[in-house]
């Protein structure tokens, strides 16, 4: 049966084909976008086919049959994933949308990647695809290689070690752990705890749980578990109801766009939200509640694609140094390839960007990479990753470096981020702050019911965009979204836009 079905997927690539032209003359498009060049293609649909609204009939039904089990609140439409390619996600009810969303950022090299459905189809695979090991107790022989064949090859600046984890949400407090567990064997002077630290901690009081902190920013996403949500500060949907810690917030900066324009105003908005993080350290730490880490995303993007200079980054590491906080830099949306570098920090040009760097998404395992000194003491669960996402990692970076899909990124990018700057002066009314680097773009739109109405539109005309923030439109394509891509996508958008002036 697993194997008539992955033949199947195999039997419907097309593997050569040429994009058609008559994109180009979508009905009512204002927008003068580049003709898409006529390229050669291996394993993507030529462009969007639409058949009933979204989500349709069969969507429906089986959203009906699913919601007598689970909530289906936050569900869009079903999916054929069989049929799926490339940058295009199939429906189960027909419909083929270019994806711009990507799973939330998370699929790094478009749907059914040959390279990808090979590497399941090599019986030297299959056990490594039938048995989920608990890796901290029972890793299989190849463990040390496919590590570093696959995370290690893309370790940030100064980083040996690398611990794999579930989820981007999980990454994320087992780092928190290791921050905390490295401040306060630094504070004891050793390792050992004392009989008393071992009494207290049984019953959740100090000294043995202490009274320390994280430091996060106002916007920031960092998932939804108990520790991760103390710093996740987007919406507040995410946080009601659930108790949580007295932990410092510092502003992020709100930037004015393009940077370049705004680049003394936006400095001393930094410059402002770097002082306001020093003075919570010092306030914390007469609390009684020290900050043991700060934590940031290189880029906000659930809280609106906030965006901040490698100067306001330079800074943060060095208030951290000098006050003997760790520096958690947090790659789960950005790491991957999306900004045109592998990691959005190497933006910063630093030789020491960071004392850990966490990931998930586009990694398609979580984890960490860590200083040695921040060796994870304790950190343990059942499985501590999935050594089958390694098989699929390896050959992601693969497929990156053999077809220079970081230049690509960057190239698309570039021609998404100038699309956008025209389509905002087409239509300052809707759109403002276009933004980007590589394909991870955003723009916002006048008002929260416009931008809803957008992505409603867009997808019923076959392209699937995300929303963050407010009242923000976010990019997240695939590392294979190609310029012409970038082209289909104005061109559509444009159509979209035309209806809401
Ligand atoms: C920056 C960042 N950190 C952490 C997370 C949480 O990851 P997960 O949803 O896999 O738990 C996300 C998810 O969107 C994220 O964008």
């Amino acid at each position: 049966q697993w194997w008539s079905q992955w033949s199947h997927v195999c039997r419907g690539f097309i593997w050569v084909r040429w994009l058609s032209p008559t994109i180009q003359t979508h009905a009512g498009c204002r927008y003068v976008s580049k003709p898409a060049t006529k390229t050669q293609v291996e394993f993507d649909y030529n462009g969007p086919s639409m058949k009933t609204t979204v989500p349709g009939p069969r969507s429906q039904e089986l959203m009906k049959q699913l919601g007598d089990i689970q909530n289906v609140g936050a569900v869009n439409f079903f999916c054929n994933y069989e049929e799926s390619r490339g940058n295009y996600l199939v429906d189960v009810d027909g419909n083929r949308m270019l994806d711009l969303y990507t799973q939330i950022s998370s699929i790094p090299i478009g749907y059914n990647h040959p390279a990808l459905v090979k590497l399941v189809t090599n019986p030297n695979n299959l056990s490594t695809f039938v048995n989920r090991p608990a890796l901290g107790i029972l890793p299989p022989e190849n463990f040390p290689d496919k590590l570093t064949e696959s995370l290690l090859s893309v370790a940030p600046s100064g980083m040996s070690r690398v611990q794999t984890m579930a989820c981007g949400s999980c990454s994320n407090e087992n780092a928190f752990k290791s921050i905390f567990i490295w401040y306060r064997n630094k504070e004891r002077g050793h390792n050992t705890p004392s009989d008393e630290d071992l009494s207290t901690c049984m019953i959740n009081q100090a000294p043995g749980c202490p009274d320390v902190s994280i430091l996060s920013f106002m916007g920031s996403f960092h998932g939804r578990t108990m520790g991760c949500l103390a710093t996740t500060h987007s919406k507040a949907i995410h946080k009601l109801d659930v108790p949580s810690f007295d932990w410092p917030i510092a502003p992020f900066p709100r930037l004015q766009y393009p940077l370049e324009e705004f680049s003394r105003e936006n400095a001393q908005e930094e410059s402002r939200c770097l002082e306001e993080v020093e003075d919570l350290i010092v306030k914390w730490r007469q609390k009684g509640k020290p900050v043991a880490g700060i934590v940031t995303e290189p880029i906000q993007a659930e809280g609106g694609d906030n965006h901040a200079s490698p100067d306001f980054f330079r800074g943060l590491r060095n208030i951290a140094r000098k006050h003997g906080c760790a520096f958690h830099v947090d790659e789960v949306q950005t790491g991957g390839g999306t900004t045109g570098k592998f990691w959005a920090h190497e933006h910063w040009g630093m030789d020491d960007p960071a004392d850990i760097v966490s990931f998930s998404k586009k990694l398609l395992t979580g984890g960490y990479f860590q200083k040695d000194e921040l060796q994870p003491y304790r950190i343990f669960n059942t499985w501590m990753g999935d050594p089958s996402k390694n098989l699929f990692l390896a050959e992601v970076l693969n497929v990156i470096r053999r077809e220079n899909l970081l230049e690509e990124v960057t190239r698309s990018g570039k021609a998404l981020l100038n699309g956008l700057y025209e389509l905002q002066a087409q239509y300052p009314g809707i759109l403002s702050r276009a933004r980007g680097q590589g394909t991870f773009c955003a723009v916002d739109v006048c008002d929260d019911a416009t931008r809803n109405s957008i992505l409603f539109k867009a997808r019923e005309k076959g392209v699937i965009l995300g929303g963050c923030g407010d009242r923000t439109i976010r990019f997240r394509p695939a590392l294979v979204f190609k310029e012409y891509h970038v082209h289909i996508f104005l061109n559509i958008f444009n159509d979209v836009l035309a209806q809401h002036k």
